[in-house]
């Protein structure tokens, strides 16, 4: 197959530590080949090898494609009154899951089909070459089961989460609906799924539901993950933890104790910086979980009612802003961090034996994905070697 030489990149950031240069591997004048969907080679543009195919990137910035860990685009419908009323005053609770969930039982396959396409358009345009999607908008076995067939046909990354909230026809009966879950809907989902996962909090699962739910997802063959202290600083992380998660998501209202917690667990600490924005909730401080060593991930957690973005830039612009992530350290989240959180070694860096997944900025360096907010940089989203977008700027 034939190779190509990217050029003329004014800053490449490989998020290879290898080349002892910073956390993101940065590299200036930089070049690399890709052949047959993968990197073959990484270096300096005027050592770069002969290949059959060269394309000058202008000066222009590259990084890894964004890895985005945590989305939820199997929905029909949308949420904005809600919205409107939050940013009016009023409160986000659980309850608001159960409007998504009447419009997409009666949405048709093709409309919900339609509906994880043009989402996923719309993460490419904004940069993200890999994205997880969940279920948990429909909530019966056969709502669940169509949700997660679905989505398998867009990625290889799909989280069982029939455990989003109790539906309001088990509101009376919690203990059924969790039978259930971990019955015959997880017996219908389990071979669409690579993942499960609990919303582990005030006003969904608690505890102890939710460890019954995740260690029957891991007995199924899937592998964990949770929504732990969105809403309250519950006992989400213990369970994560102590369950071995790949990834515990949200953490909005974290204890001293949780972050000594992850801070000795191979648990990945996502944050969600939309779901802050949208519910006018106060943001984590990513810099504790940094400082203390925890590995840190940063996603959209695209979904109708608290975090309606499928914009990775717009993620990492709050997550500096208001998180307290250092540049670097958001690059970093959306790009590497978020292949931890999903356990694949092959996507996340521009290095040799990755998936050539990368993006192609706008702009020389990757700080002005903050430093200028809200403003369309991504030039080209390229996955596998295979331009997937590119703007017609
Ligand atoms: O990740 N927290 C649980 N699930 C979603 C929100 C669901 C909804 O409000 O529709 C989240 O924020
Ligand atoms: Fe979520």
């Amino acid at each position: 197959m034939s190779s190509t030489l990217y050029t003329n990149i004014n800053s490449l950031i490989t998020n290879d530590l290898q080349l002892e240069n910073g956390l993101l591997g940065e590299l200036t004048d930089a070049a690399f080949v890709e052949q047959d969907g993968y990197i073959k080679w990484v270096g300096s543009a005027t050592e770069a090898p002969e290949c059959d195919k060269r394309i000058s990137l202008e000066g222009k910035a590259v990084l890894p494609g964004f890895v985005d860990s945590h989305a939820h685009l199997v929905f029909a419908g949308d949420r904005a009154k809600e919205f409107s009323a939050r940013m009016n005053g009023e409160g986000y609770s659980a309850g608001g899951i159960m409007n998504t969930v009447r419009a997409t039982r009666s949405a048709s396959d093709a409309e919900l089909d339609e509906g994880i396409a043009t989402r996923a358009m719309e993460m490419y345009r904004s940069g993200i070459t890999t994205f997880e999607t969940k279920s948990g908008y429909g909530l019966t076995v056969a709502d669940e089961l169509r949700s997660v067939s679905l989505a398998v046909q867009h990625t290889e990354d799909v989280t069982f989460l029939g455990a989003h909230v109790v539906p309001e026809e088990y509101k009376a009966k919690p203990d059924e609906y969790v039978s259930l879950v971990i019955g015959q809907m997880l017996e219908a989902c389990a071979p669409y799924s690579k993942w499960v996962d609990v919303f582990c909090d005030k006003g969904a699962f608690d505890y102890d539901q939710s460890k019954a739910i995740l260690k029957a997802g891991i007995e199924a063959g899937l592998l964990p993950r949770i929504h732990a202290n969105q809403l309250s600083a519950s006992r989400g992380v213990e369970l994560a933890v102590e369950l071995e998660c790949a990834s515990a998501d949200h953490l909005t209202h974290l204890t001293d104790k949780d972050i000594d917690l992850l801070s000795g667990s191979k648990t990945v600490a996502t944050l969600l910086p939309g779901a802050e924005f949208s519910t006018r909730s106060a943001y984590p401080d990513a810099r504790r979980l940094w400082n203390a060593g925890v590995t840190v991930a940063l996603a959209t957690d695209c979904n109708p009612g608290s975090s309606y973005t499928t914009s990775m830039p717009f993620c990492i612009a709050v997550a500096v802003r208001d998180m307290h992530f250092t540049m670097e350290q958001a690059i970093w989240s959306a790009t590497l961090g978020g292949a931890k959180a999903l356990q694949r070694e092959d996507v996340g860096a521009i290095a040799v034996g990755k998936a050539a997944d990368f993006v192609v900025l706008d702009a020389p360096s990757y700080s002005h994905l903050a430093y200028r907010p809200g403003v369309d940089l991504i030039s080209e989203t390229v996955i596998a070697g295979t331009t997937i977008y590119r703007s017609n700027k």
